[in-house]
């Protein structure tokens, strides 16, 4: 049995349970590809019987990129596919989403596993609700997936079909919210990036990092969200604080959006799916991640 995994991971968590689900594979078959999602090559993965795709969740689903990804793909009948991802306090309609798009590819998709994660936004206070995922726990579950479902693919191929799972049902409020936070909504309401070309040192590291190519330092003006996903993974890396937006709104919108993100962590914590490894109490939303660099930067202390 011919064995990928297809991973996109930004600050290392879906990383993280790739390499754990990869370890579990391996100890069954002795083979595992594992690849970056920007170096797929589309054409060779007919040779794989068995490819796991992993992201992160961001807005309630699979990452632009991810989802144009799905949709490049050339028909691959009756492959065995697996979906992994890392998250913080809600998945959304991300499984339903892509078991859905790989579908239509002609797809089987065998096995879902998601984890909860560290997660880190310019605007959002930090450490946040779910700070400390992934731990050896989660690791351990990640491993124990890559074990069964290796076996469970093997034995699919020998017939037995009763093993392929449906994806779990989402509640509808988390597919209406992933729908509504679709390009063109995120388009209009988050915050526009700017480049501050007095501290920008051209180490092209926002250019280079961008999922997506949208950012290219060198024209005049400088091109940056064309395209975008919205992930400001340039915003956080940026070595000298260049590139900059107004997160005021975002700031502001923080305590309401965190308590229905503590809502949805009590409900996993009590269906034994979450552990708290933060006390929420101590979230301070007067200190999103934004500041603490800006501090960082002035050679501050916390
Ligand atoms: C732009 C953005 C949007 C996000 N949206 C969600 C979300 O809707 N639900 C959620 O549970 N986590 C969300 N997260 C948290 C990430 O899913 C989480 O941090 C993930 O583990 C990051 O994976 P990585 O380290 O592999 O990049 C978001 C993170 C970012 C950066």
């Amino acid at each position: 049995m011919k064995t990928l995994i297809i991973c996109f991971s930004q600050t290392g968590n879906t990383q993280k349970i790739a390499d754990c689900i990869r370890d579990g594979i391996l100890e069954v078959t002795g083979q595992c590809d594992l690849v970056n999602l920007s170096d797929v090559n589309t054409n060779s993965l007919a040779e794989y019987d068995l490819v796991g795709l992993g992201c992160p969740v961001f807005y309630y689903q699979e990452p632009f990129n991810v989802r144009d990804f799905i949709e490049s793909l050339p028909h691959l009948e009756s492959k065995h596919w697996f979906v992994f991802c890392s998250h913080g306090s809600v998945i959304g309609g991300t499984f339903p989403s892509m078991a859905e798009r790989l579908g239509k590819k002609g797809i089987t998709v065998i096995g879902y596993h998601d984890s909860y994660a560290d997660g880190t936004l310019p605007f959002y206070p930090y450490p946040t609700l779910t700070t400390g995922h992934p731990d050896s726990l989660d690791l351990g579950a990640a491993h124990a997936f890559g074990k069964e479902i290796a076996r469970r693919s093997q034995r699919i191929a020998e017939g037995d079909r009763s093993l392929i799972p449906a994806v779990k049902p989402v509640p509808d409020e988390w597919v209406r919210t992933a729908g509504m936070l679709n390009s063109d909504f995120l388009t209009q309401m988050m915050p526009r990036l700017r480049i501050d070309m007095e501290k920008c040192t051209h180490c092209h590291a926002c250019e280079d990092n961008c999922p997506v190519k949208g950012i290219d330092v060198e024209t005049d003006p400088v091109r940056i969200q064309e395209p975008c996903i919205y992930c400001y993974y340039c915003a956080k890396i940026c070595p000298t604080l260049a590139i900059e937006a107004d997160w005021d709104m975002l700031v502001a919108m923080a305590p309401e959006n965190y308590a229905r993100y503590r809502q949805a962590l009590d409900e996993a914590a009590a269906r034994g799916e979450f552990r708290w490894l933060v006390n929420p109490d101590t979230i301070n939303f007067e200190d999103p991640l934004y500041k603490q660099r800006e501090r960082q930067a002035r050679g501050e202390k916390h």
